[in-house]
Formats: structure tokens, sequence, C-alpha cells
């Protein structure tokens, strides 16, 4: 990596000061030094905020790379998001609002809630999981996912929830990698009117998945699905035969709350493992303070459980915040591309928090389609998951924000589990750039030798300083886990490329590693590869990341064919079939290019940057190590 000069624009928005007053935040600035004076005052002041069965005694002890917050405290999150509402103000509030694809509506309030989370819970017992055992969750966006993901917190089992877009080699790989006692699915999800089978992946995923004891399934299709006595249940029919109160398992703060995964370079998934105290903490401060999640508001996060986002912004952040959450299983085209501001007038979604992809592809379809409904519940909006470039900052403050409303773009990843850049509601907000480190954290951009690099040059994002909803481990791999702290001084390495403005404003250029950002969808290039190689037709395959204007990057692969195989429509289209059916619909390469030779260093690595730098005719670089 070179560290690069960027020409950075000076353009700022000056939200109206009102916001400022009436946020939680008030003073982003005065916050940041009151954390830097006594950072540990700064987090206990916040898990006081928090219900504890037992009162932490330190609240973070830190032996290089391995932190623990909030020592002995014992406490548990399902309690905190639930019960802890249930006995003050919130009892009858909504906390889910869901509307199905298909027009169709469901709410739960918190009382609802508890008790369906509750039976659950039981009926999970029901079937032998215990504290600490792991639970696979491979579900749509339906409210069951949400109840299932509590009731695993509630008796203390760790859930690995898996995004329903992941095909069977992907699932297989998630739940053998945490050796999943019992997995929730369901029968089916809906996507654009049609159905699409979900129990059927699954069941090939499961082939010599040895740890798995039980399935649970949610029928939601008539005729109803028939299933394998014993070893299957149904959903509903496990939660009514059991026990109404079930109550909360206390947990130690360092106790894991869930596994996971999120792509690797090497092929391998990591399963990323975050605790009880640190995470309910860190979810809940960034819930309030960067979200700004207040008693009066309709709350949607455009994402879906299965990632980071959507544990930490759909799930467990908005609910310890008490928040009426919006969800959906629909998709944001269909039946038109109206259709997601048309909830917003619907349900008075007053906070937004949805992806730059989502952004430019609205752009795309144009403002009419926003501009036939009364947005005016809206008072914040937020963007995560790659660069909200200016373009799309433009479009979504202006035509959705109407020329007003802040915007949150939050950088943070699945190993942070909470916001670490935003910037603060209130703050001035510059395009295309993601804002400042929220208070509690700190950050430094570093050249190679890992020096800080001045404002303008272009360096690795690191964090300097642990803070408490950290990854705790790589799920049995922790040499994977010592090198995400192999920063200079015992940093964090983010394996993000940014650069600073004069005012320390972050701009975030994109990975730094063989990962792609697609869709705001985190994929690694050694993954798709495998799946490539797996075919019987490919011999190699080297898979980049290509700019895209809609979705951020789009993956590129080549390949070179075993001897007897030639280069087909048709073949073309097999590979493409065969990673969309072993590693899902959102690793599907958007183009297969067959060649003759890859290059290649010395040793035998594929050189990736070689094929990228060709195909966007940017200089190569280096060439020295290259074979032929
Ligand atoms: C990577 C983490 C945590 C959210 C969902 C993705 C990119 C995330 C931003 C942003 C620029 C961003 C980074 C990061 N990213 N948010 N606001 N601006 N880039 O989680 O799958 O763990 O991916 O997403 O490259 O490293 P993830």
């Amino acid at each position: 990596m070179s560290n690069k000069q960027v020409t950075l624009s000076t353009k700022k928005y000056m939200p109206d000061p009102n916001y400022r007053k009436e946020a939680w935040c008030k003073d982003a600035e005065h916050a940041y030094q009151g954390y830097i004076t006594d950072p540990d005052g700064f987090w206990a002041r916040i898990s006081h905020e928090l219900e504890w069965f037992q009162p932490w005694e330190t609240v973070k002890e830190w032996q290089y790379p391995f932190a623990r917050w909030f020592i002995n405290g014992k406490t548990n999150v399902s309690y905190n998001c639930l019960d802890r509402h249930i006995a003050g103000h919130r009892r009858n509030k909504v906390a889910i609002f869901w509307q199905g694809d298909d027009g169709s509506t469901r709410s739960l309030t918190y009382w609802q809630l508890l008790r369906e989370v509750e039976r659950f819970a039981n009926g999970l017992k029901s079937l032998g999981v215990g504290k600490g055992d792991t639970v696979c969750i491979y579900m749509p966006n339906v409210p069951e996912q949400i109840i299932a993901m509590l009731a695993c917190a509630r008796i203390g089992a760790v859930h690995s929830v898996v995004f329903a877009g992941f095909g069977s080699d992907a699932l297989h790989a998630r739940i053998t990698g945490a050796g999943a006692k019992v997995v929730i699915t369901a029968d089916a999800s809906i996507r654009r009117g049609k159905t699409i089978p979900l129990k059927p992946i699954l069941e090939e995923a499961l082939i010599n998945a040895t740890s798995v004891d039980h399935v649970v399934v949610l029928r939601t299709q008539t005729p109803k699905i028939s299933l394998l006595s014993d070893f299957e249940r149904d959903f509903y029919e496990l939660m009514e035969e059991s026990d109404k109160n079930c109550a909360p398992e206390s947990m130690d703060a360092e106790d894991p709350l869930f596994i996971l995964y999120t792509s690797g370079t090497t092929g391998q998934p990591k399963g990323i493992v975050h605790t009880t105290g640190g995470y309910m903490v860190g979810t809940y401060y960034t819930s309030k303070y960067v979200l700004d999640i207040k008693d009066s508001d309709v709350y949607w996060c455009t994402a879906d459980p299965g990632w980071i986002t959507g544990h930490s912004y759909i799930v467990y952040g908005p609910l310890l915040m008490g928040a009426t959450i919006f969800i959906t299983e629909g998709t944001p085209d269909y039946p038109d591309a109206g259709i997601w501001w048309k909830y917003i007038e619907k349900f008075g979604i007053s906070i937004m928090y949805t992806a730059p992809t989502a952004i430019r592809m609205f752009m795309r379809f144009g403002e009419e389609y926003p501009n036939r409904y009364d947005l005016s519940s809206l008072r914040l909006l937020g963007s995560v998951g790659e660069p909200l470039n200016p373009e799309a900052f433009e479009w979504f403050y202006h035509t959705i924000g109407k020329g007003k409303l802040p915007i949150v773009d939050t950088w943070w990843q699945t190993e942070t589990g909470m916001h670490m850049i935003t910037t603060m509601i209130g703050e001035p907000m510059k395009p295309g750039f993601a804002g400042k480190p929220i208070p509690g954290i700190l950050i430094d951009i570093v050249d190679k030798e890992g020096k800080p690099v001045p404002p303008g040059i272009s360096g690795q994002l690191i964090i300097k300083e642990p803070w408490p909803s950290m990854v705790r481990m790589v799920h049995q791999n922790e040499e994977r886990y010592r090198l995400y702290w192999s920063g200079p001084e015992n940093s964090f390495t983010a394996s993000d490329l940014a650069v600073r403005d004069e005012e320390g404003y972050v701009m975030i250029l994109g990975r730094s590693d063989d990962l792609i950002i697609v869709s705001g969808h985190n994929i690694g290039t050694a993954e798709v590869e495998s799946a490539l190689v797996a075919h019987k037709a490919v011999a190699e395959a080297a898979v980049v990341g290509i700019p895209d204007e809609m979705k951020g990057n789009r993956i590129l692969a080549f390949v070179l064919l075993r001897e007897g195989f030639i280069e087909t429509p048709k073949l073309k289209q097999d590979l493409l079939y065969h990673v969309r059916i072993t590693l899902g619909p959102i690793a599907v390469p958007s183009e297969i290019r067959v060649v003759d030779s890859l290059p290649k260093t010395r040793s035998g690595k594929i050189m990736r940057r070689v094929l990228r730098a060709t195909e966007l005719g940017e200089d190569p670089g280096d060439l020295s190590t290259i074979e032929e």
C-alpha cells in the first residue's frame, strides 16, 4: 500500500441548531473530552443506565490482545431488552411493527414479545439447549427471528445467525463451525411475491453436520410442509407446549452472546464472538447517542438481522432503548420503487437507517417515487455498510431529508460491534466523509511504518484503545484474533484505508485486504474462488472487486478451465449457478471471464491486484515478483 495524496472537498452542511438541542448528545466535543479525562468513568456511567443482577467490579481489564469488560458483572441482555421495559412505562408500547410483502402487517408490544420469547426459550430448553450451547438461526426477516435471538439470549445459548441469502455450503460451514445443537429455520421466505423455499437449503447443509440434534421450523405456507417427527419441530407448536415463564439466566458480562460469521481473506469465514456486558453497553450507547432513539420514534433499520447491522441496530441496541422498531420482509422495489417511502408514510417512521447501495438504487428510479409520499415524519437519516459517496449523500439529503435532516454515516464493522466513526447529530456534515470518532473511540490513520499520516494522505485506519463491544475472539482461531491487534502500539487494524481532513473528519476509501464490499455485504475473494474451483470445469480462479456505480463494487471472476472443457455461454451460466447454490446469491460474480493464464508470484500466489489494475487500465504497481 502506498500512502496517496487525496484531494478532499470542503463542502459542509450546517444542520438546524434545534437538532442539537433536542438530541441525546448535545455536545459531542464535550462528551469526547469527558471520555479522554476519565475513560472508565465514561463507560461506567453508561453501564449504570442498564440493569445488572450483580454489579460489576472493574470497568475493564486489558491484557493485550485480550480485553474483559465489566468484570464480574452479571446480567442478561434479553432481560434488559424486555423485562426492564415491562416493569416501566413501555409495557404496552409496540416493540415490533412488521410488514410482509403481501401487504399483511403484524405488531407485537413489549409485553407480547416477552411472552413469546419466554415460551420459545423454554421450548429451546426442552430440546436440550442450555447455557453455552450454540443455536443456528437461518430465517427470513420476520418477528420470529428476533424472538429466536432473544430466547437464546434469555437462556444463555449462543446464537449464530446466518443470513437467509446464503447457500447450502456456506450454511454448512457456519453450522459445523459453530457446532450448533439446534437450527431454527422457516419453510420459506417471500421475495417479490414469490415463495422461496429455505428449508431444502438447510436440509442439504445438514448432511454431515453431526452436532445438530434438532431443527425448529417456522411454517408459514399452506398446506404446511410435513416434518420429520422428533428431529424436526414446529416453531409455534414448540412454543405453545412450553411453559410461559422463563427466568432470564444470569450471565457473566464476558459470557458469549453470539457468534456471527463474516467473510475471511482465506476462504474460511471468521466466527466473530461478542459477549454479554460490553456488547450490551456499546449497542445501547450508540443507539442512544448516535441514532438518537427516543420513545416517540418509529425506527427503521433496513438491514437484515443476519448481519451485524441487524444484530446491533435492529435487535439489541434499539430494544435496549425500548424503541418501536419497524421491519419488513419485502424488497425495496416490489411492487414498485415507492414501497419504502410508502412504509415511512404508513408507519410514521422517524429514523431511517439504510445503506448507500439502496440509496443509489433509488436515485436511479428518480425522485417521483419518494415525492409521492408524505415523509414529514422523518427526523434522522442514517447510512452504513460502505462509503456514502457525495452524490448519494446529496440525493439522500435533499430528496429524502428535504435539505434539513441530519445524516449519520456510520463507519463500523462486524468486529467492532458498534459504531466507531460518524458525524454526530447536529454537527456539520461533509458529503463523502463518515465523520469523526465518536466519544469513547480513539482512532488514527497510519502509514506502513505505523506512523500517523498528515491530513490529506491516505493510510490504514486503526483503533487505538479497546472499546466495550469489541470482538473478543475469532471462534476457534486465536491466531486470527491476534492478527486484528497487530497494528502499531498494540492497536486494532480495521483493514480499511482512510484519509482525514484538517478538521479530523475521516473519509473511508475502501478495504485494504481481499474483501470486496458488494452492496454493503462483505465478500471474501477466496470464498468465491474456492466455490468456483469446486466446479469440475475449473482449474483455477481469481476474483477481484471492480468499482460499480450501483453496488459500490461488483465481483469479476477470472477462471482457467481444466483440460477438456471449453468456454461456452452454458458453462459460464453453470458456474454462476454453482456459486449461487453453494455460497448464495450475494456472492455471484457479475461476470466470468475465461483466461489462458493467471498472473502469479514466483511462490505461486495469484496477483489479484494485477488483474484488477489491468481491468481498470491502471498502473499494476510493482511487478518484480511476477512469474510470467
Ligand atoms: C466493512 C465492515 C458494520 C456495518 C456493516 C458491514 C465497510 C461499513 C461503512 C461506512 C465506509 C463502511 C468498511 C468496513 N463500511 N460502514 N459508513 N463508510 N465503509 O459490516 O460486513 O463487518 O463490513 O464495511 O469497509 O471495514 P462488515
